[in-house]
């Protein structure tokens, strides 16, 4: 690795203990104005001083987080497609890198659909970003996209994840499931976990220990930190698993403390996420 693609790498996944708490904010893209990320300025906000890097477009990027906060960019920079749209997996790449380079990001993020009917066009996407990403020296995230007629399991996961490094992808996200050494051995760079769809702290915090347990560089948390009552509590209990090596009851009973100690008001209970389902 050059000088600069080491620099930005080293911004996502932490040399210190080569852990990665980064947060997810990038669900507009194809689902608009998610539950909880209606007004996306005052989601972020409160969290920012508590996640490593911050994954985004650059639409929520501009208009959301202040250009003085000194936060490492992790820029979803492929989309084109809507939750109501002809089909998700049809993406390409919506942001270029000149765009990225002038937003100062640290790493750029793209989604393949493996098994799905564009998958050529998402992987070809992914090896072209990956040679700009070379060029400049900015490392790419694949995001491994999992359409609903896919299994979810540790042989679909770990082709994708692998074709993913194949093609040059320097961090791979995916998702936890049984048998996750699997994916992890088979893949030779650094894994990270999405949340996915929310669900009981405790139960967030367990998939969180598990995923790091089973060889997990970190996570891409979403939903499970900013649609929880209490944001700011969840997303110190993961920073406790993730870098400081708690476990689930150490980590739920910081949760537990953050929440008296914030006293946040509640807001109003999500609705049905069914919304949000499709991607999961
Ligand atoms: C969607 C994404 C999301 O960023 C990702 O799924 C992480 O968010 P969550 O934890 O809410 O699942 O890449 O394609």
């Amino acid at each position: 690795m050059d000088w600069g693609m080491k620099n930005r790498f080293s911004r996502i996944i932490r040399p210190q203990d080569g852990r990665c708490l980064m947060l997810a904010v990038d669900h507009g893209y194809f689902l608009g104005p998610t539950e909880r990320l209606e007004d996306a300025r005052k989601t972020i906000a409160p969290l920012l001083p508590h996640a490593d890097s911050l994954m985004l477009t650059r639409g929520i990027l501009r208009n959301c987080v202040p250009a003085e906060r000194d936060v490492p960019i992790v820029l979803r920079v492929s989309g084109g497609t809507s939750i109501i749209g002809e089909d998700l997996s049809k993406e390409t790449i919506t942001t270029s890198i000149e765009e990225a380079i002038k937003l100062n990001v640290s790493c750029l993020a793209l989604s393949i659909f493996v098994g799905s009917k564009y998958e050529h066009q998402t992987l070809a996407s992914l090896a072209k970003l990956v040679d700009e990403g070379e060029k400049y020296g900015i490392p790419v995230l694949a995001v491994t996209a999992v359409g609903k007629e896919m299994a979810r399991d540790a042989r679909y996961l770990g082709l994708a994840c692998r074709i993913a490094a194949e093609l040059g992808a320097h961090v791979v996200k995916t998702y936890y499931c049984e048998n996750f050494e699997k994916v992890v051995e088979g893949c030779p760079v650094p894994l990270i976990i999405a949340g996915g769809k929310k669900l009981p702290e405790l139960d967030a915090l367990k998939l969180a220990y598990d995923s790091i347990q089973h060889g997990a560089s970190g996570v891409d948390m979403g939903r499970n930190i900013w649609q929880s009552d209490h944001p700011v509590a969840m997303v110190k209990a993961v920073k406790a698993i993730v870098h400081n090596d708690a476990d689930v009851k150490e980590a739920y009973n910081i949760f537990l403390k953050e929440r008296e100690k914030t006293k946040t008001e509640p807001q109003k209970a999500p609705k049905a996420l069914s919304q949000t389902a499709s991607f999961d």
